[in-house]
């Protein structure tokens, strides 16, 4: 009911919508900035044949197998080895980690609008190459053409701008760079979320209904899910964690199977002739 309520009070309220978001993740990174077991926020991704050996994972990684193959799925649809990569809305760090362990880009940034999940990050993930730095997705704070590569999960729902957030990406990626990009979206705000792609001025190169794979995932996943969200979360609380974490015959996992939500993957590219972008002015 809780849980509802917050959601139900994000989508009538645009213009609190990045507040609201920041303070609830940076309460998640205060109170649980120690549960080091937890770095991933995403609702994961299995194909259908998936067996626990489909693709390797060092042991401490194991756990979090589905939401890292969600970043596996969408970081592998254009090459990373050997590039410059920025993940925006890097939350607790394990996608960003992921990619830069075994993917081995050049270089990896993840920034985030939660400082607190943020410095999580930078005490969690000691890997060479990848850092975390506070920042908003609608102002970025890197040059023009810093990137090969961006990364986005599950976090563009978040964005008061959808339009702003592309303006930003386009802007900071080299010419040719790639837009890695996954999120979900209610069935209502689908037509919606294509516009915004199609006039994103980034040509759509590969594009995806994984909502299966993400039904698939979480029902695997259930049981971490609900054992997970009552450390952390206890007494009256764990129903709203189960909510938020898309346990079994809760809102996100019933939405998705009825067509209520959809999630879907992009790979989007900066052409490789264009014009210089100016910046977005975000109100
Ligand atoms: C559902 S979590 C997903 C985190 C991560 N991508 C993952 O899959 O584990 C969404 C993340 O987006 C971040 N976020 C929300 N609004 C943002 C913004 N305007 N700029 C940057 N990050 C933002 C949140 O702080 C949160 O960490």
């Amino acid at each position: 009911m809780i849980a509802d309520a917050f959601l139900w009070l994000l989508n009538r309220t645009p213009s609190l919508r990045r507040a609201l978001w920041r303070v609830f993740f940076d309460t998640l990174a205060a109170r649980f900035g120690n549960v080091g077991w937890w770095t991933l926020m995403n609702y994961g991704y299995a194909e259908p044949e998936d067996t626990a050996t489909a693709f390797p994972l060092q042991p401490d990684d194991e756990a979090e197998r589905y939401p890292i193959a969600l970043y596996r799925h969408v970081a592998t649809l254009a090459p990373i080895a050997g590039r410059d990569v920025l993940e925006i809305g890097s939350g607790r760090g394990g996608g960003a980690s992921y990619v830069a362990r075994y993917l081995e880009p050049r270089r990896m940034v993840g920034i985030d609008l939660s400082g607190k999940a943020v410095a999580f990050c930078n005490r969690r993930h000691v890997v060479a190459n990848l850092q975390f730095r506070q920042g908003d997705a609608e102002r970025l704070p890197f040059e023009d053409r810093s990137f090969d590569s961006v990364i986005n999960v599950e976090s563009s729902f978040c964005y008061p701008s959808i339009d702003g957030f592309f303006a930003e990406v386009r802007r900071v990626l080299r010419p040719g760079g790639h837009l890695h990009y996954t999120d979900l979206r209610l069935a209502h705000e689908l037509a919606d979320w294509r516009a915004a792609i199609a006039r994103s001025g980034l040509e759509v190169v590969f594009e995806r209904d994984i909502t299966p794979n993400v039904i698939e995932a979480l029902h695997r996943d259930s049981k971490r899910r609900r054992d997970g969200g009552r450390r952390i979360a206890g007494g009256p609380f764990a129903a709203i964690a189960d909510v938020f974490t898309g346990v079994d015959g809760t809102r996100i996992p019933s939405l998705l199977a009825s067509g209520g939500m959809a999630y879907h993957s992009y790979l989007l590219r900066k052409p490789p002739a264009a014009q210089p972008v100016t910046a977005y002015a975000a109100g």
